[in-house]
């Protein structure tokens, strides 16, 4: 074999190039556009393009099938005394080059943000072609590909071209669900450029309806001149015995039998379109332009936009170049610069993620093979974390919207619609609630409440959401009808309406009475990890019990800040609130379970169905008491109940108990158990004392850390299916959820690291992950951080995952220390001295407060962190008065806002 050729980074853009891409297995990549096309494609041109989860024109493809079928995109050239050849090597021939030492045919892959290139040159036939796919970035869900076909040799060639693109047009469902069948619904027409297919029917046997959706695969020259033909059915285009790598259509260079204007029905439809013969000069190019389309609206005339805005050379080089524009704009904030600018590049592609997963959701890549589209509340919430740092315009409307997917329960819709605050009742209505969905938005809203300031966000009114489910899942509301609708009404039929503020509180509050028999909040349905979902009954979470507390207490801090600020005295409350918040009348004993749990089912019995939409006020000094004093006390039981030794001397924090109400972590026959979550969320919010840290820290390098995944391991292996805990126990060991470096879960750990000040800890972590993913030969991923790096230490579900966000977070408000504090910009590095270039600088251009700003940091003698100090700042080369305390300023946000905000503002930071 040879030897694995890397990708490189080509230039400043982050684009980069991969020799013998078709060498690696599942490697793809994503195309896609704000109007919502979403594509996946691999080397060989395989993978799928598709609109929504009912609307694929390609077939869907999951990881295993880029290699099992090779049907996707094809363009074909007959070349005159050789025969056919693939411009995406999926012929017999040309697949069997794959092993052969001293191929004759080179491939190389070039991609930037969002094009994908592909270059195929065959040394013994002399011919070349370059295969260029991208997604304008304009308002139509079309793939454009553009194939140049070059005579590298000294002979003229003459060649006939004919695109392949099978149209499966239909909804994923169909694979399975009766595909002949809807293959019978499909009318096939032919036009002046290609083929286009629009189903009768969108077939469902609980109501087939009248389907609109027209896909549509069209051609046209470089000149702008028409194809000769068709081949529109896929049984015609491969004859009897063919197949879609050696359709007989080419081998046997058929005339085509269709014209523009003629009408198939209820076959397989292909886009097999015929271009005329061409006489190919040597050094001589000749381009075609392929465009892949899907209109949900069954507007026919689309189609002839599409070619007269893209069905030239020049058109479709301009669509590639608005292409790359919009992305460069889009992914130019945060922009790192440190010493290593690998590292920088690579983090292009990280600010990509979030957006991407805005795009797909969670379901529209090949290891995405789940879902049907749209997100999960925890990614939501999650993914807004990047945008408040990308795109914060949109984010205060959009965290606004979120909330109103919060039951009076504390729980939360699970099915998020695809318009902004749009939350769907589950027909079906499965009971599953996950306990750490209350805790994610406080974290968002916190975010955006240090960049912005704007405390009066809190005090916004937003509805609730209702269905018939009630008392956080484990009930539910018979009098509910789906004709009520989603809204939590008064008993008076009124829509009622709560602060945000008293949204955050009720996620809070249920969870902190809802607790197991060790007087941890349950496990629920699961948690994080959504792989615990087996201990519903008696098992408790621990990890997130700890958080929970942790938001408690930065709560009340919040709350002190809004008193000082706005001189609020008294908050407005639902009246039956004021069952949870039992401090301010009479406090019960919170380390009785029982209390905790009657005084939680007397809360749910005051609004399992409506509420009585009466306010009451209250000071906010007893609220923040009533706050602080269930923080401390999550804080102090933990401390004192769930720290752990085990026979080896190592200590850290249990995190689980599981439905056989048994602690989780420890000694175990079957080895030491042992799960990093319990650790993050701990470390993150202070649970942890910085003695008990540097114990987690001895711990998790022991039993979890293994650089064959990269780092740092969710679990050690239980050696068990256990099966009163969760699924994730049946997936093979470091896999997925079961103990494989899980991206998520590892970036959030270094930055629990980084916040409590172990900088070289937290550093480690964060790089020993981007290093595995820099090492192709393990990783075989394109640049990006994947959900998580399997035993063999290749990355799996590349792109959509969450990780991304946090990982952002991380080296922005951590690494580099850029970050707001209630409005004011606060600068604290935490940079080591090899992450500063050779002059000793590093720096980050963010945006903040609307304004783009660019901070450097000197640190002239690369001192280490914990050496430098900050000794002065300066704004455009003016030095700014400012309170520095130690490695930390807070410059005040007037300041900022004093800046131009169209210019890029230079903020230089001396450390000594
Ligand atoms: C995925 C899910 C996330 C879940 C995690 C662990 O992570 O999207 O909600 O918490 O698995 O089960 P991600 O793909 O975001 O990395």
């Amino acid at each position: 074999m040879d030897k694995v050729k890397y990708w490189e980074f080509i230039n400043e853009n982050g684009e980069f190039e991969l020799e013998d891409p078709q060498k690696s297995s599942y490697l793809y990549f994503p195309i896609a556009n704000e109007a919502g096309l979403m594509s996946s494609i691999t080397p060989t041109l395989n993978g799928d393009i598709k609109s929504g989860q009912n609307t694929f024109l390609l077939l869907p493809v999951s990881a295993e099938d880029l290699h099992n079928t090779r049907s996707s995109r094809n363009f074909w050239i007959n070349i005159k005394g050789y025969g056919p050849w693939s411009v995406s090597g999926n012929s017999p021939m040309q697949i069997g080059y794959t092993f052969r030492e001293n191929s004759p045919e080179k491939v190389k892959l070039e991609a930037g943000f969002l094009w994908h290139k592909i270059t195929r040159e065959n040394s013994d036939l002399g011919i070349k072609a370059e295969v260029l796919n991208f997604a304008p970035a304009d308002n139509h869900k079309v793939e454009l590909m553009k194939v140049s076909i070059t005579n590298t040799g000294e002979d003229t060639k003459t060649i006939v071209p004919t695109a392949a693109i099978p149209i499966y047009g239909r909804s994923a469902d169909n694979l399975r669900d009766h595909r002949h069948v809807t293959s019978l619904l499909h009318r096939i027409k032919t036009t002046d450029n290609g083929v286009v297919v629009k189903p009768t029917l969108s077939f469902d046997e609980r109501g087939h309806k009248i389907n609109n959706v027209i896909y549509s695969v069209l051609g046209v020259e470089e000149n702008g001149e028409n194809p000769i033909g068709f081949f529109p059915e896929v049984e015609e285009f491969i004859g009897e015995g063919g197949n879609l790598e050696c359709p007989e259509a080419v081998f046997c260079n058929k005339e085509p039998y269709a014209k523009p204007g003629d009408m198939f029905e209820g076959y397989e439809a292909i886009g097999a379109i015929r271009f005329k013969e061409v006489e190919l000069l040597a050094g001589e190019t000749k381009t075609f332009i392929v465009m892949m389309a899907i209109n949900e609206d069954g507007d026919e005339t689309e189609n002839r936009v599409l070619i007269s805005k893209y069905g030239s050379l020049e058109k479709i080089d301009r669509a590639l170049d608005e292409c790359k524009k919009y992305w460069d704009n889009k992914l130019k904030r945060p922009e790192f610069e440190t010493g290593d600018e690998k590292f920088d590049k690579w983090m292009k592609w990280i600010n990509l993620q979030p957006i991407l997963r805005r795009i797909y959701g969670c379901s529209f890549l090949p290891h995405h093979d789940y879902g049907r589209g749209g997100r999960g509340w925890r990614d939501l919430w999650q993914d807004c974390l990047a945008l408040l740092m990308m795109e914060p315009d949109e984010v205060r409307k959009l965290l606004y919207n979120n909330y109103a997917g919060v039951r009076i329960d504390g729980s939360n819709a699970t099915i998020i619609g695809s318009k902004p605050g749009e939350f769907i009742a589950d027909r079906n209505n499965i009971a599953r609630i996950w306990m750490d969905h209350g805790a994610w938005p406080f974290l968002t809203t916190k975010l955006y409440l240090d960049l912005s300031g704007d405390l009066n966000f809190l005090l916004e009114e937003q509805e609730y959401f209702k269905d018939r489910l009630a008392s956080r899942c484990s009930d539910f509301d018979e009098t509910w009808t789906i004709e009520e609708g989603n809204k939590l009404k008064t008993f008076e039929g009124k829509t009622y309406k709560g602060t945000i503020l008293e949204h955050i509180l009720i996620q809070h509050l249920t969870p902190f009475f809802n607790v197991g028999m060790h007087n941890n909040i349950r496990l629920e349905g699961a948690d994080w990890n959504d792989g615990l979902d087996m201990a519903p009954e008696r098992g408790e979470s621990v990890a997130f019990t700890a958080l929970y507390g942790s938001n408690l207490i930065e709560f009340a801090k919040i709350l002190k800040e809004l008193k000082k600020r706005y001189s609020v005295n008294e908050i407005e409350l639902a009246e039956e609130m004021l069952l949870l918040l039992d401090s301010l009348s009479s406090p019960i004993n919170y380390d009785s379970v029982e209390d905790k749990v009657n005084l939680l089912n007397k809360y749910f019995n005051s609004c399992k169905s409506k509420i009585s939409g009466r306010k009451v006020n209250v000071s906010i000094d007893e609220l923040i008491n009533d706050l602080e004093r269930k923080g401390n006390w999550i804080i102090n039981h933990i401390r004192n109940n769930e720290w752990i030794k085990n026979s080896e001397g190592y200590e850290w924090f249990n995190g689980y108990y599981d439905n056989s109400g048994n602690r989780v972590e420890g000694d175990h026959p079957n080895g030491t158990r042992m799960n990093l979550t319990s650790q993050v969320f701990t470390t993150m919010g202070g649970t942890a004392t910085d003695e008990q840290i540097e114990k987690i820290i001895k711990s998790a390098n022991k039993y979890l850390k293994d650089d064959k995944v990269g780092g740092y391991r969710l679990n050690t292996n239980y050696h068990e299916v256990k099966k009163d805990l969760g699924r994730l126990f049946g997936f093979a060991f470091g896999h997925k959820e079961n103990g494989a470096m899980f991206s998520h879960m590892a970036v959030m750990y270094g930055n629990a690291l980084y916040k409590r000040g172990y900088v070289e800890a937290g550093y480690e972590v964060i790089n020993s992950i981007y290093s595995h993913c820099m090492n192709f030969e393990k990783s075989r991923i394109y640049p990006g951080i994947p959900e998580y790096i399997n035993e063999k230490g290749r990355g799996m579900y590349h792109y959509l995952t969450g990780s991304a966000s946090w990982l952002l977070l991380t080296v922005l408000t951590e690494m580099f220390g850029v970050k707001g504090e209630l409005g004011d910009l606060v600068l604290e590095p935490k940079l080591i001295d090899k992450q500063f270039d050779n002059e000793g600088k590093a720096s980050v251009i963010a945006l903040f407060a609307e304004r783009s700003i660019r901070v450097q940091y000197i640190n002239r003698i690369k001192l280490n962190y914990g050496q430098y100090k900050i000794v002065s700042v300066s704004i455009n080369g003016n030095k700014v008065e400012c309170s520095i305390c130690g490695n930390k300023v807070v410059i005040e946000r007037k300041v900022i806002e004093s800046l131009d905000i169209n210019k890029l503002h230079n903020i230089v930071v001396e450390l000594a």
